[in-house]
C-alpha cells in the first residue's frame, strides 16, 4: 500500500487488494512469521462496542510483536471533549498507530489528516474497509478466485454493504444488492462502483426482490437491519425489512454449494434465521477468524509504505 492509513476500501486499486490478500493468506498459515510491530504500541479508539474487531486488533498486534491499549468512549468522551484532530495530535507523540471506530467518517479522515502515524478504520457509520477486505479472503479461500462469483447482499445498504460493493467492484466480482425502498445504497456509491466494476470485469445490479438478488448466486451475505447508533429506529426497521430474512427457502434459489455470509454480530430470526446461521451452509465463523489474517496483513503493508 502506498498510503499511510486505511480508511475505506475504495481507496485501494485491485493490485493492493490482491497483494494484502496474498500476505493474509501467509500470515494465516504461519501465524508468528512476522514481526512488524516489535516495540510499537497501537491505540484503539473505540466510541462503539466491538467483539471482533477489538479482539482480532488486539490479539493480531500481539502476534506481530507489538501492544495495544484500548481507549472506550469512557476514556475518550465525544466530540465535546476533545476535537479530533487535537486527539490525533496528542497521540501520536504517544503511539505507532491508530485502529478507530467512530460514528462520522470525517471523524477517522480528519484523525488520519493530522496523525503522521497511520490510523486504520474499525468502522463508521459509512464504512468497514477491514470487514469487507477479510470477506474477500473468505470468498476467495473456498472458491479459489473472486472474479465472476456471484455474491447476493440481502439487507439494508449500510457500512458493510458499502465496503464489500467497492471490494466486489475492484475485484471482478458479479453482485447484486437487495434492499427495501430508502434503504438502498447511496448513488454515489453505486456509481463509483460501476465505474469501478467496468474496468475490472464485474456488475452491480439493485433491486427490491431478496428473490431476484438471490437466483443463482454462490454467496448470501446480511447484515443486522438496525446499525450501532440507530437503535431508536429499531421498530420501523423491523417492518421496512419484512421479507428480506436469508434462511433456507432463499438458501434454495441460490447456486449448488452456495454459501452464508454475515459479518456478525448476528440477530437470529431477524435478517437470517437461526437454522441457516447454524448449517453447513454458513462460514460465517471462518469470516470472523479472516479478520484477524487480514488485518496483521494490513500493518505488514501500511509499515512496509513508511519505511
Ligand atoms: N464484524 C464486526 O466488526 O464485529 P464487532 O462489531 O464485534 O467488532
Ligand atoms: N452494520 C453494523 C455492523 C456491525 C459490525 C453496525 O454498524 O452496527
Amino acid at each position: 500500500m502506498k498510503t499511510t492509513h486505511l480508511l475505506t476500501v475504495r481507496q485501494l486499486s485491485a493490485v493492493q487488494i490482491n497483494t494484502l490478500l496474498k500476505e493474509a493468506a501467509a500470515l494465516k498459515r504461519k501465524p508468528l512469521s512476522r514481526r512488524t510491530l516489535s516495540g510499537k504500541v497501537i491505540g484503539l479508539l473505540f466510541h462503539k462496542p466491538s467483539v471482533r474487531t477489538r479482539v482480532s486488533f488486539e490479539v493480531g498486534i500481539r502476534q506481530l510483536g507489538g501492544e495495544s491499549l484500548y481507549l472506550g468512549s469512557g476514556d475518550l468522551g465525544g466530540a465535546s471533549r476533545e476535537a479530533p484532530r487535537d486527539l490525533a495530535r496528542v497521540l501520536c507523540r504517544y503511539l505507532d498507530g491508530i485502529v478507530a471506530r467512530t460514528f462520522a467518517q470525517t471523524d477517522v479522515t480528519t484523525l488520519a489528516e493530522w496523525s503522521p502515524i497511520p490510523v486504520i478504520n474499525g468502522l463508521t457509520d459509512s464504512d468497514h474497509p477491514c470487514q469487507a477486505l477479510s470477506d474477500l479472503l473468505t470468498i476467495r479461500e473456498r472458491f479459489g478466485k473472486l472474479r465472476g462469483i456471484g455474491l447476493a447482499y440481502i439487507g439494508d445498504g449500510n457500512n458493510v454493504c458499502r465496503s464489500l460493493m467497492e471490494g466486489a467492484a475492484l475485484t471482478g466480482i458479479g453482485m447484486r444488492v437487495a434492499t427495501p425502498a430508502g434503504h438502498a445504497p447511496d448513488p454515489a456509491t453505486v456509481a463509483w462502483c460501476r465505474g469501478a466494476a467496468r474496468k475490472s470485469g464485474g456488475t452491480l445490479l439493485l433491486t427490491r426482490d431478496p428473490r431476484e438478488a438471490a437466483e443463482g448466486a454462490q454467496v448470501l451475505y446480511t447484515d443486522v437491519w438496525t446499525s450501532m447508533g440507530q437503535e431508536k429506529e429499531r421498530v420501523r426497521r423491523l417492518k421496512a425489512f419484512r421479507g428480506f430474512q436469508i434462511n433456507g427457502p432463499l438458501m434454495r434459489r441460490a447456486a449448488r454449494g452456495a454459501v452464508f455470509m454475515h459479518c456478525l454480530p448476528a440477530h437470529r430470526g431477524e435478517e437470517v434465521s437461526s437454522e441457516l446461521l447454524d448449517s453447513p451452509a454458513s462460514i460465517v465463523y471462518d469470516q470472523a477468524e479472516n479478520r484477524l489474517h487480514l488485518q496483521k496483513a494490513v500493518w505488514v503493508s501500511l509499515f512496509r509504505s513508511k519505511q
